[in-house]
């Protein structure tokens, strides 16, 4: 059974370092995380590289979308999926794998994120989780990689949230913990499922949240909730 950590550090450390890049990851480690979330898409050529935007405007001023930049033209601070693995088995740190593919990339991009994590995820650290708001994607995962555990991701919880779980085999329920409410949680965990929140960056919210029944709470600054959460 996937074990899950109290407290994920968001694309690293978002609050304090350029998001999914290795130094972000580093500050996560510095303040306490024991697992980060990123984000993975393909490049033109079909490298996974970590990034939040279809474009690289807003984190790396460049106004280019990924998927028609080719991966050795990245600017050097975008790591490669495989490089922040390493990253991961030097500092010891577990990870969420969201899938955010491209627009038209769901099946291959997780394809290739789940080869990348069987050939190279080290047995040293705890099982991945991946999640993904794409279905298509968590789909392809399952059928790729049945081994490694899915979560979907919802922004909003809608009464087809169980439907969606089973019909991609997911553990967990990822979800926007701004918009969860009581009922929600507690059908969720009634279910059996385990269940994150995301962007969580108060301490009194993720307390609240936790007594709810969530087990995880996503947060850009992970140094914060785990002082609230202590
Ligand atoms: O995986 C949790 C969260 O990162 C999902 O939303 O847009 O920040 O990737 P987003
Ligand atoms: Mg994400």
């Amino acid at each position: 059974m996937l074990q899950l950590p109290k407290v994920i550090g968001h694309r690293g450390a978002a609050a304090y370092a350029l998001e999914n890049t290795l130094e972000s990851f580093r500050e996560a480690r510095r303040r306490g995380a024991t697992w980060v979330e990123i984000d993975v898409k393909l490049t033109a050529d079909n490298v996974p590289i970590l990034m939040h935007d279809a474009s690289l405007k807003r984190t790396m001023g460049i106004d280019r979308l990924v998927a028609e930049t080719r991966a050795a033209d990245l600017p050097r601070e975008v790591p490669t999926f495989e490089a922040a693995i390493d990253c991961f088995r030097e500092l010891g740190l577990g990870c969420n794998v969201e899938i955010k593919p491209c627009e038209g990339r769901e099946v291959e991009t997780a394809r290739v994120a789940v080869e990348t994590l069987r050939r190279q995820w080290p047995a040293t650290l705890p099982a991945p989780l991946l999640s993904s708001f794409k279905d298509t994607s968590l789909s392809a995962a399952r059928d790729a990689a049945p081994e490694f555990a899915r979560a979907i991701l919802i922004d909003e919880i809608a009464n087809d949230w169980r439907a969606r779980a089973e019909a991609v085999g997911a553990v967990g329920v990822n979800t926007n913990g701004k918009r969860l409410t009581v009922p929600r949680a507690v059908e969720i965990r009634k279910a059996g499922y385990l269940l994150s929140v995301y962007t969580i960056n108060d301490g009194e919210v993720a307390r609240l949240l936790m007594g709810l029944g969530v087990q995880c709470v996503i947060s850009d600054a992970p140094d914060v909730i785990l002082s609230a959460l202590n």
